[in-house]
């Protein structure tokens, strides 16, 4: 495997496979690698001849009050995941290197930012798509892939994908979970052992929520509340929102809509967990 920390090692690696005649596989991370990542990266390894994973955690996309200091980093640690998966090339540049004294230049997207986790995190999608749309450029992959975990996030990153004409493919991947069903995050990390099982109150509103549907229930505000009160009902937890949308253009949307997006956003403590599922046309 390869490292690079520079946006000229990593272009000039990638661009060299390129001639080569190889396809490229791009995972952007922030690190602290779990077995979503994996997830990611596995599937990268399994449609293209090379796999490039970045890990960098993108200031940009924290605002002010958020994790940055805090999120969890271990390097060592996301090499050897990244070994063990297939990985041929890790880019971890420093903040410095992907923004210079100077830099000006951002990507910003309206509608669709403005909803579920954009609302709670104004600064949130303009970060990722500004250092998406970099490392697009720096690496210039063939595809690239992102969970469902981040299901506005992915949606945000095809729009952004097709707007600008990026010559890329995105592949959206499932989420990947415990086995008490919290969706894998870096920041389950932060979780003490109480914080931990009162987590599953966000997957347990979501199953109560998809239950409903499933069961044919159309009355919108119903199916929130039903998804909340999981939530509502655990001293540890702090609802930030629970909401039904269309997966495209994450607008608030009937219960009968397809493909519908119902999404998610707890604090536990500090810390802030998302997860979703999206119910598409049978
Ligand atoms: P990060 O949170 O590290 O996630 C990197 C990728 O892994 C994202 O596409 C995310 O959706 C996916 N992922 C995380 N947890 C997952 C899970 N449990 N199952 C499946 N996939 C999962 O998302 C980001 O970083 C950043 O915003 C980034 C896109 C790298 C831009 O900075």
């Amino acid at each position: 495997m390869e490292f690079a920390k520079t946006v000229e090692a990593a272009r000039r690696q990638a661009g060299a496979w390129k001639t080569e005649g190889c396809t490229i596989g791009l995972v952007p991370t922030m690190g602290y690698l779990h077995d979503g990542h994996a997830s990611l990266i596995r599937r990268a390894a399994a449609d293209n001849d090379k796999v490039v994973v970045s890990v960098f955690v993108n200031p940009m996309q924290f605002g002010v009050s958020e994790d940055l200091a805090e999120y969890p980093r271990d390097i060592e640690r996301d090499g050897d995941v990244c070994r063990q998966n297939g990985v041929h090339l890790l880019f971890s540049p420093d903040a410095g290197e992907l923004y210079p004294d100077g830099f000006c230049s951002f990507v910003d997207m309206s509608g669709l930012t403005d909803a579920l986790c954009g609302r709670s995190r104004p600064a949130l999608f303009r970060g990722v798509c500004t250092v998406v749309a970099k490392l697009f450029h720096i690496i210039q992959p063939h595809t690239a892939y992102f969970g469902q975990k981040d299901a506005q996030q992915l949606a945000i990153i095809r729009r952004m994908t097709a707007d600008l004409n990026l010559p890329v493919n995105i592949v959206g991947c499932p989420v990947v979970r415990e086995p008490d069903g919290l969706a894998l995050s870096s920041r389950n990390k932060h979780l003490n052992p109480a914080e931990r099982k009162a987590a599953l109150c966000l997957s347990a509103g979501l199953a109560e929520g998809r239950r409903l549907l499933e069961n044919g229930e159309t009355d919108v505000r119903r199916i929130k509340a039903a998804v909340r009160a999981p939530m509502e009902a655990e001293p540890l937890a702090r609802v930030d929102y629970a909401e039904l949308v269309d997966a495209d253009g994450m607008r608030p949307a009937a219960a009968a809509h397809r493909p519908l997006l119902c999404a998610a956003a707890v604090f536990i403590g500090a810390t802030r967990l998302i997860d979703n599922f999206i119910l598409d046309a049978e």
